[in-house]
C-alpha cells in the first residue's frame, strides 16, 4: 500500500498512529537542527517533520529533497508544538514525524510557484504547464466542483427518468449559425466531416425515435472568435422533451439549477425564476441577457426629445432612432467632467457619437443642452428618469441598436466602477418570445434568430406570410447574472411548417434536400411535438466558481488565439499526411507560441 491516509485528513484525534502519506513537496522549511517539509496532495496538506534525533538516516536522505518531489513518508503522527498550531487548516493541529522517506521522484524548479492561492505569473506561463497550473489549488477546486456538477446533473435528470445518449462527434456539416470545424475523409476525397456545433439535430431525431426524455453531457465545437466567455470547444447540458411545453422544460431546468447549486455551493436557489420578454428586456435594459443584480434601467425619452428644439435628437427621432436615458444615483458630484468624457469615449465603441449628461442641482436639471428644453420638459425627464437631487443623467440619440448596445455596456461599467453590484447573488431571468427572424442587412434576407428549427409562438402564425419579421419565437433563454447560460426552444414539429419556414429563409429545395435531407424526411414518419433547451456547462462553472475566466473552469483550454500552448495545437501535418487526405495547402502560416 502506498499511503494510510491522504494528506487532508489527518488531525489531533490520529496522534501516536503510525501513517504512511505519499504526495508532493510544497513548501520545505530548513532550521538548522530540523527540516520541516509540507506535503501536499489534492486533499490538503499535512506538516512533516525530519529530525535526526528520529532517525539519523531520514535526515540525511531529506536534506536533498525540493519543491515539488513526489515522496513517501512513514512516522508517527504528534501534535504541534506550543503555538504553532494552525486553525485554518484541517491538519493543523499535527505534524508527522518521519522515520522513513522515500523519493518517488524529483522536479525541476517548478516554472511558478504553486503553493501560492494567487498568483502573478501570467496566464499563457500557466497554461503552457497546465499540469502544474492544476496542482494549484484555485484551479484544483474548481475541476473538483465541476465534477461535482456533473454528477449532480447526470443523476438528477436520470431520476427524471431522461435518457442518456452520445450522440456523433463527425457529423454532416449543416448551416447551424457559427462556422463548422471540419475533419477530411480519407476514404472519400473532397469530403468532410464536421465536428458538431451542437447535437440540435440528433436530439431531435431521438425524440423522433420514441426516446421522449434525453440529455447528454455534449461536447461542442464553433470555429467562432473566443472570448473570455466562449471557447471554440465546450460543454453544453444538453436536453430534449416530448410531449411536454414550456412550463415543463422550465421547471426541469429550474429543479435542475436548484439541484447543481445545492450540491456544488449548499444554496438554496428560489424557483420560479421570472419571466421577462425579449421586447422588455431590449426597451429595459438594451440586452437580451441583463444583469439584475443592480437596477439602472433605461428609460425612453422619445416623445420629450420629439417636443424640444435640440435639432440633433430631432434628426435621430426623424430618421427612425431613438433616444434613451440611464440615471446614476448620487453621481453629479462625483463623477468628474474628465470622467464623463472617458464614459463618451468608451461608448463610441459601440457606434454612439456622442453622450449627453444631465445634472440634479438645486432642483433643477442642469446641462449644456437645458436651454432647448422647457421647463416643463426638463421635469419630465427628471420624472422619467426618476432623478433626485444629485442624480447624473446619460442620454443617447442613435440608432436603436446602437443606443441599447451603447447603454448596455454602459449600465454595466458604470455598476462595476461604482461598485452597485450586489455580490454573492445569484439573479436568474427567463427571457421568452425571440424575433424568429433577423433581417441579414448585407444579403438583404431573413436568417433565424436561434436555428430554423425553432417553432413561431402559435398565436403569430397567421403573421408568417404578410410579415414574417414581426413573428416571435417560442424560444426562451436562461440569464445569470447577465451571462445567458442555457438557450432553447419549442420545436417545429410539422413537416409542411418546417418547409415554409426553410422557404422563408430563402432556401431552394435542392438546398433543403442537399442539407437537412435526412432531417425533413424524418418528419414523415410520425413526429411528436418536442421542446428543448442546453446548458453552457462552462458558463454555469464560470458563475459557480466566481471567475470571469472561462479557462479557469476547462482543465486543457484554448487560448484566446484558440491555440492550446501546452500540446502546441493546432500544428503543421506531414505531406504523407496531407497526401493521404488528398489536401494540397494553399497557404502556411507560422504560429509564434
Ligand atoms: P445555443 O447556441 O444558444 O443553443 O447554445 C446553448 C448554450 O451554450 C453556451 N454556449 C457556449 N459556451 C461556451 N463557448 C461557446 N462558444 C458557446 N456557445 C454557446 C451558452 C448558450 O446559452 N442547440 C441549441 C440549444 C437548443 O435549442 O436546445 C444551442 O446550441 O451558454
Amino acid at each position: 500500500m502506498k499511503r494510510t491516509h491522504t494528506c487532508g485528513e489527518i488531525t489531533k484525534n490520529d496522534v501516536g498512529k503510525k501513517v504512511k502519506l505519499s504526495g508532493w513537496i510544497n513548501k520545505r522549511r530548513d532550521h538548522g537542527a530540523l527540516i520541516f517539509v509540507d506535503i501536499r496532495d489534492r486533499y490538503g496538506i499535512t506538516q512533516v517533520l525530519f529530525d535526526p534525533e528520529i532517525s539519523a538516516l531520514t535526515y540525511e536522505n531529506a536534506k536533498p529533497i525540493r519543491n515539488e518531489w513526489v515522496i513517501e513518508i512513514e512516522g508517527e503522527v504528534a501534535l504541534r508544538q506550543e503555538g504553532m498550531a494552525n486553525s485554518n487548516m484541517v491538519t493543523g493541529d499535527i505534524e508527522i514525524i518521519a522515520e522513513s522517506l522515500k523519493i518517488f521522484s524529483k522536479s525541476l524548479p517548478s516554472p511558478f510557484p504553486i503553493f501560492e492561492d494567487k498568483t502573478e505569473t501570467n496566464e499563457e506561463l500557466r497554461l503552457k504547464f497546465r499540469y502544474l497550473d492544476i496542482r494549484r489549488k484555485p484551479i484544483l477546486d474548481k475541476i473538483v466542483m465541476r465534477s461535482k456538477a456533473m454528477q449532480a446533473v447526470r443523476n438528477f435528470l436520470s431520476n427524471e427518468n431522461f435518457i442518456e445518449v452520445t450522440t456523433p462527434i463527425l457529423c454532416k456539416s449543416t448551416p447551424e449559425g457559427a462556422r463548422d470545424y471540419l475533419v477530411p475523409a480519407r476514404l472519400y476525397p473532397s469530403n468532410f466531416y464536421a465536428l458538431p456545433q451542437s447535437p440540435q439535430l440528433y436530439k431531435q431525431l431521438l425524440m423522433i425515435g420514441g426516446l421522449d426524455r434525453y440529455f447528454q453531457l455534449a461536447t461542442c465545437f464553433r470555429d467562432e472568435d473566443p472570448r473570455s466567455d466562449r471557447q471554440p470547444e465546450f460543454t453544453q447540458i444538453d436536453i430534449e422533451m416530448s410531449f411536454a411545453d414550456k412550463k415543463d422544460i422550465f421547471s426541469v431546468s429550474e429543479n435542475l439549477t436548484k439541484e447543481v447549486f445545492k450540491k456544488c455551493l449548499d444554496i438554496d436557489i428560489l424557483t420560479p425564476f421570472p419571466i421577462m420578454s425579449y421586447s422588455d428586456a431590449i426597451e429595459k435594459y438594451g440586452t437580451d441577457k441583463p444583469d439584475l443584480r443592480f437596477d439602472m434601467p433605461l428609460e425612453r425619452l422619445d416623445q420629450i426629445a420629439k417636443k424640444s428644439n435640440f435639432s440633433i435628437f430631432l434628426k435621430v427621432l426623424e430618421e427612425g432612432g431613438c433616444v434613451k436615458a440611464i440615471t446614476v444615483k448620487n453621481a453629479a458630484s462625483d463623477i468628474s467632467r474628465k470622467k464623463i468624457d472617458e464614459y463618451t469615449s468608451f461608448v463610441k465603441e459601440f457606434g454612439l457619437m456622442g453622450l449627453v449628461s444631465m445634472k440634479v442641482q438645486g432642483g433643477a436639471l442642469t446641462s449644456s443642452i437645458s436651454k432647448y428644453f422647457s421647463e416643463n420638459e426638463l421635469k419630465e425627464i427628471k420624472n422619467i428618469c426618476k432623478a433626485e437631487e444629485g442624480d447624473l443623467i446619460f442620454i443617447a440619440a442613435a440608432k436603436p441598436e446602437i443606443v441599447n448596445q451603447s447603454l448596455d455596456h454602459l449600465r454595466r461599467k458604470l455598476a462595476k466602477d461604482r461598485k452597485l453590484i450586489k455580490q454573492n447573488v445569484f439573479e436568474f431571468l427567463w427571457v421568452d418570445n425571440f424575433p424568429l427572424f433577423e433581417k441579414d442587412e448585407e444579403e438583404n434576407r431573413l436568417k433565424s434568430m436561434h436555428h430554423p428549427f425553432t417553432s413561431p409562438i402559435e398565436q403569430d402564425l397567421k403573421k408568417l406570410d404578410k410579415d414574417p419579421i414581426s413573428v416571435n419565437a417560442a424560444a426562451y433563454d436562461l440569464v445569470l447574472n447577465g451571462y445567458e447560460i442555457a438557450g432553447g426552444s419549442q420545436r417545429i414539429y410539422d413537416k409542411n411548417l418546417q418547409e415554409k419556414i426553410f422557404k422563408l429563409l430563402n432556401l431552394s429545395k435542392e438546398d433543403i434536400f442537399e442539407k437537412f435531407g435526412f432531417f425533413v424526411e424524418a418528419f414523415s414518419y410520425g413526429c411528436p411535438p418536442h421542446l428543448g433547451i442546453a446548458f453552457g456547462f462552462d458558463r454555469l462553472m464560470m458563475l459557480l466558481t466566481n471567475t470571469e475566466n472561462m479557462r479557469d473552469v476547462i482543465a486543457f483550454p484554448k487560448t484566446l488565439r484558440g491555440l492550446d500552448l501546452m500540446t502546441q495545437a493546432p500544428s503543421q501535418v506531414s505531406n504523407e499526411q496531407l497526401k493521404e487526405l488528398s489536401i494540397k495547402v494553399s497557404e502556411e502560416k507560422k504560429i509564434s507560441w
